[in-house]
């Protein structure tokens, strides 16, 4: 049975550059827009064109290049905004105006003042006139994961007959756990009216580390499009991370969901972001950190070298990275140091080995991390340099 597909609707470059320090030139964003639009991206959130000049040129200039996926151009429910992301867009070949406002109780209070009526009204003039403009038009929900379902679902409901193509439902603040996420996804598959005709999409903050598990949620409840970024990088404590989202569709094929992204391109890629913009990738980063596929205790290095499924549960050939590494510290045993030396060189017997396993512990009980270099001067010690054959 062929698996349905969810959309991967790309931010890295509006809410994950808006981040501090990781601003980016135009010309260091046309080498990601190239490179999302190779990984497979379905939609590049180019920028928010109204925002600055830089950004305009920005959007226009990825707008030219793009070959595959939609170009989106973020504004608020805001006329003269939409109109600077209308012409940002114009050559675009597939444009998308993402417009949108904040729907919780607490948004329409204290930033809008205003009522819940006029919320609606101002959602539907955005969203009609964005339509003036270009056929897909996404309505975001702001502050959707505090908004009461209800309220929120008669927003969505007023904005498809306006003719919203999409209706992204974010959880700005991080704050929803899965099953309420899930649920509210859910909620609004059932009781708003037209809502085959637009794709629902997930728009996830990390504030309590949930916002995979909640995007997640949401495409299980029958949303269609995730939103995120490289390396989950973004507002506070980012977005919710591609590669994950990606990785787990692909790694659950019971879920019958896919994307079509090109995995092999995931670790290159988020090495590519982290160093544009200077943001570094935590070493235990699921799928994409320098630890994810390294191996350090001796009962895990034993197992892996048995049969690298053992411990782990994705191929890293699989996300781009050339091979599982046995990273030799105090804790490694006799397998594992047997290993690292056949690679270097040395093919120990039972007994040198046994030497060799000695004056390895007393080395890493001084080191953090034994190297190669280090195997070499423990042969050196051990006298065994001899038997070297590469
Ligand atoms: O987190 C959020 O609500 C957003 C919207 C502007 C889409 O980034
Ligand atoms: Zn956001």
């Amino acid at each position: 049975m062929s698996k349905e597909k969810v959309q991967i609707f790309d931010t890295t470059l509006r809410d994950g550059e808006q981040v501090p320090g990781c601003k980016l030139n135009t010309d260091q964003k046309l080498i990601i827009a190239r490179r999302l639009d190779e990984l497979g991206v379905d939609v590049i959130e180019a920028g928010f064109p109204i925002s600055s000049p830089g950004d305009f040129t920005s959007v226009v200039e990825i707008a030219k290049i793009v070959k595959n996926a939609t170009v989106c151009g973020l504004t608020r429910a805001v006329k003269k905004d939409i109109e600077v992301a209308a012409e940002a867009l114009k050559y675009a070949q597939k444009p998308r105006i993402h417009t949108g406002i904040g729907t919780s109780d607490s948004h329409i209070t204290h930033k809008f003042k205003a009522t819940r009526e006029e919320i609606i009204e101002r959602a539907v003039t955005a969203v009609s006139y964005a339509k003036t403009f270009v056929d897909d038009v996404e309505f975001y929900a702001e502050d959707a994961g505090r908004t009461d379902n209800e309220f929120l679902a008669r927003v969505c409901e007023a904005v498809i007959e306006a003719g919203a193509t999409v209706l992204n439902i974010p959880d700005t603040t991080g704050y929803c756990l899965p099953e309420e996420y899930g649920a509210k996804i859910k909620y609004l598959r059932d009781h708003v009216k037209g809502i085959e005709n637009a794709t629902l999409s997930c728009h996830c903050h990390n504030d309590l580390g949930l916002a995979t598990a909640n995007s997640i949620a949401g495409v299980i409840n029958g949303a269609r499009q995730i939103e995120c970024t490289i390396n989950g990088i973004g507002e506070r404590a980012g977005n919710t991370s591609l590669e994950e989202v990606v990785m787990i569709l692909r790694q659950h094929p019971d879920l019958n969901l896919d994307t079509n992204i090109n995995s092999k391109l995931l670790y290159s890629t988020s090495r590519m972001v982290s160093e544009s913009m200077g943001m570094p990738v935590q070493p235990n980063k699921a799928i994409v950190g320098a630890n994810a596929f390294a191996h350090s205790s001796g009962i895990h290095q034993d197992g892996v070298i048995k049969n690298r499924e053992t411990y782990e549960i994705i191929d890293p050939a699989d996300v781009g990275v050339t091979e599982s590494a046995i990273v030799l510290t105090a804790r490694s045993g006799r397998a594992a140091l047997a290993y690292r030396a056949k690679k270097v060189g040395y093919e120990l017997t039972k007994l040198q080995l046994d030497e060799v396993y000695g004056e390895f512990l007393k080395f890493a009980d001084m080191k953090k991390e034994i190297l190669d270099e280090d195997i070499h001067e423990i042969m050196q010690v051990c006298k065994l340099s001899e038997i070297r054959t590469v």
